[in-house]
């Protein structure tokens, strides 16, 4: 897929890898951000004046179709979307609260993923170069220890990526999976962390070579470990989890 002269919308857009993947393709395309925090939108384009961006609440059907209607105005199309929004919370998956923390984090990552798709999906089809890039993670592939349902999310949006590329037909669908990046809602976590920028830099690569999921990090060997053994995938993941 061309990597340049683009309009695009990357969600979670304000910070994290959303961010370094927004200011990536800012080089040679009109990038728009959308968040739910203003002042975090405010202070991404404060040090990237190129960057537009729209407040919007992927896991709001009114706050999502009216910022999408907004950017698809204000770019005059969408060529690409790109979902970063996530929620990255480590929880005790039957523990209290746990009904309420999985229904958040759902609605994020996985509920919020397909309702972005689908509100961005008759602007893609107008375009000669729709794509959509979805973020799930190599915990899609293996369950990260003390992150059950963020797992169980990312493994959602894995299978939707699947399922998207053979029913959209005329769209280009991509998926990034990063193993531990260091953002926010890792900072406190004292483990081998990537780089955004890096996480960045691999979507780019794999867009030009048309790569259907993009593994980031020691993704490869977990994916190439779940084929001889799933205990093995998951120590895998565990021990980079872990530290
Ligand atoms: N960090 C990692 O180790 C890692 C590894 C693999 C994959 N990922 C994935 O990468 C993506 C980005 O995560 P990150 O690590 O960069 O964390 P981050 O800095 O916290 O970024 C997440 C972004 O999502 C936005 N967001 C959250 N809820 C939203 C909602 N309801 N509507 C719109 N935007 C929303 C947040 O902005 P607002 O709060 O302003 O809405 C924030 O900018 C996530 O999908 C995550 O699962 C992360």
């Amino acid at each position: 897929v061309k990597t340049a002269g683009l309009r695009v919308i990357v969600t979670g857009g304000g910070s994290g890898i959303g961010l370094a993947i927004a200011r990536r393709l800012a080089q040679a395309n009109t990038v728009a951000i959308v968040g739910r925090d203003p002042v975090k939108l405010r202070e991404a384009q404060r040090q990237d004046p190129a960057l537009r961006a729209q407040v919007l609440d992927v896991s709001n059907e009114a706050s999502a179709s009216a910022g999408v209607t907004s950017v698809g105005a204000e770019l005059g199309g969408i060529d690409m979307l790109v979902n970063a929004a996530g929620m990255v919370v480590g929880f005790d998956p039957v523990g209290p609260n746990s009904a309420a923390l999985a229904e958040r984090d759902m609605q994020v990552n996985f509920l919020g993923s397909l309702r972005m798709v689908r509100l961005c999906l008759p602007y893609l089809q107008e375009s000669t170069q729709g794509a959509v890039v979805l973020i799930s993670s190599a915990m899609a592939i293996a369950p990260a220890p003390g992150f059950a349902v963020y797992s169980a999310s990312k493994a959602a949006v894995h299978s939707l990526a699947r399922s998207l590329r053979r029913e959209l037909r005329s769209l280009k669908v991509y998926e990034v999976q990063p193993t531990w990046v260091d953002t926010g809602p890792t900072r406190d976590m004292n483990i081998s962390k990537l780089d955004a920028r890096v996480v960045a830099e691999k979507l780019i690569v794999g867009l030009a070579a048309d790569r259907d999921e993009i593994g980031v990090g020691q993704t490869g060997a977990v994916r190439f470990a779940s084929r001889l053994s799933n205990r093995l995938a998951e120590a895998l993941v565990a021990r980079a989890t872990r530290g």
